[in-house]
């Protein structure tokens, strides 16, 4: 017998409380029973968007949302800007080309962020663009783009959209779509939603559903006119992920408990927290300057393999952390404070660490992390 832990940037720990919501008999999907949930559900997911806007809720992984949001706004031919700085922001360009939208592609170095002056720039010559797609929080890295700053760059182009990829940050850091006035926004169920995997939600504004309106990319499952026709009734295209949308329903509810301000206070502090824990023992951040509330990553001293430590903190202490992706694979690992974590999360996730650097060879002193992490968390 051995008890578990799962700091991973997604899927991310699923409370109790909805665990046991979700163990509750399966209902039909169409019946007054479910639609008073999937309504309920749908009034939170507003919430927590901060949007008037239309809020879609499909039975995919978050990708499923992502390639929606090319389909039923473009054409093909379209020009979009991605922006391009990890695996996630990469998926954007994969998605559009796949469908003939030409891409002009702002690459960035992992670990930074982009400059809001190169997408002005890149707006500026080409004012064709319908859309520009970014990622709030580029779980590959840790890193949090300029959000706020792109999106008002784009609110002033009457023809062109913000489609923002915050599938690691809503919920756990402030995005707020009318404020900011973002477009089009997509999340999935396994990280700050506190879920298991397996929802894809999208908030949709007027001037996108505009767009929506001449976009002739082939669309079937991930059709969002159909869906919103069918929300409209409390109801989905097709089968809804009932269990899904009831656990939604009740990790909302606990959030909307705490407030938002206070959920992404908690987040906020914790990466700091795990920042400042991971520098005391010597170790460097991807993210220096631009880091996301949501996801730490942390360069591993050369003489560790990270795969091993990755492997040995999962299979011999059950606790789980990312590793690197692509060139970073082996050199890092990513730590998770988004969702259903508290202070005393991070300091098993920072004990692990330690035990399994020194394990690999690494010697460093136990518990020199959590004590730092520990006095910036306070009394
Ligand atoms: C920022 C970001 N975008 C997109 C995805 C892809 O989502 P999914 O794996 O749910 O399809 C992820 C998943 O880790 C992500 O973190």
């Amino acid at each position: 017998m051995k008890r578990t832990f799962l700091y991973t940037p997604g899927p991310t720990q699923v409370p109790e409380d909805a665990l046991l919501e979700m163990a509750r008999p399966i209902i039909h999907h169409r019946t007054p029973q479910f639609e008073a949930i999937f309504a309920d559900t749908l009034k939170k997911l507003k919430w927590l968007f901060q949007t008037q806007n239309d809020v879609l809720i499909l039975a995919s992984s978050g990708t499923g949302a992502m390639e929606g949001s090319v389909v039923n706004f473009l054409s093909k031919g379209d020009k979009a800007i991605v922006v391009n700085a990890g695996k996630f922001g990469e998926r954007w360009g994969e998605i559009c080309r796949a469908y003939g939208v030409e891409v002009i592609e702002l690459k960035i170095e992992w670990g930074k962020a982009v400059k809001v002056e190169d997408v002005k720039a890149a707006l500026d010559a080409n004012p064709d663009v319908k859309a520009v797609y970014i990622t709030a929080s580029e779980t590959s890295t840790g890193v949090a783009h300029p959000i706020k700053e792109v999106a008002a760059l784009v609110k002033e182009r009457e023809n062109t959209i913000i489609v923002v990829d915050a599938i690691t940050a809503l919920g756990a850091f402030n995005v707020p779509t009318d404020e900011w006035g973002l477009d089009v926004v997509v999340s999935g169920s396994q990280k700050a939603l506190m879920l298991p995997p397996g929802l894809g939600v999208v908030s949709i504004s007027e001037k996108a559903w505009k767009l929506a309106e001449t976009s002739t990319l082939p669309k079937f499952y991930f059709n969002f006119k159909k869906e919103r026709k069918n929300h409209l009734k409390n109801t989905t295209a097709y089968t809804a992920a009932v269990t899904l949308v009831i656990g939604l329903n009740k990790t909302l509810s606990m959030m909307q408990e705490d407030g938002l301000e206070t959920v992404f206070a908690r987040t906020e502090k914790m990466a700091h927290a795990c920042r400042e824990a991971v520098q005391a023992i010597g170790l460097k951040l991807l993210a220096p300057t631009c880091p996301s509330p949501s996801v730490t990553s942390v360069f591993l001293p050369e003489s560790v393999d990270g795969g091993k430590l990755v492997k040995l903190m999962r299979d011999t202490y059950g606790v789980g952390m990312a590793g690197g992706q692509d060139d970073l694979k082996g050199r890092i690992i990513r730590i998770s404070h988004m969702g259903y974590v508290g202070e005393w999360d991070l300091y098993i996730a920072l004990t692990a660490v330690e035990k399994a650097l020194n394990q690999l060879g690494h010697v460093t002193p136990i518990g020199k992390a959590v004590g730092v992490a520990a006095a910036i968390m306070g009394a």
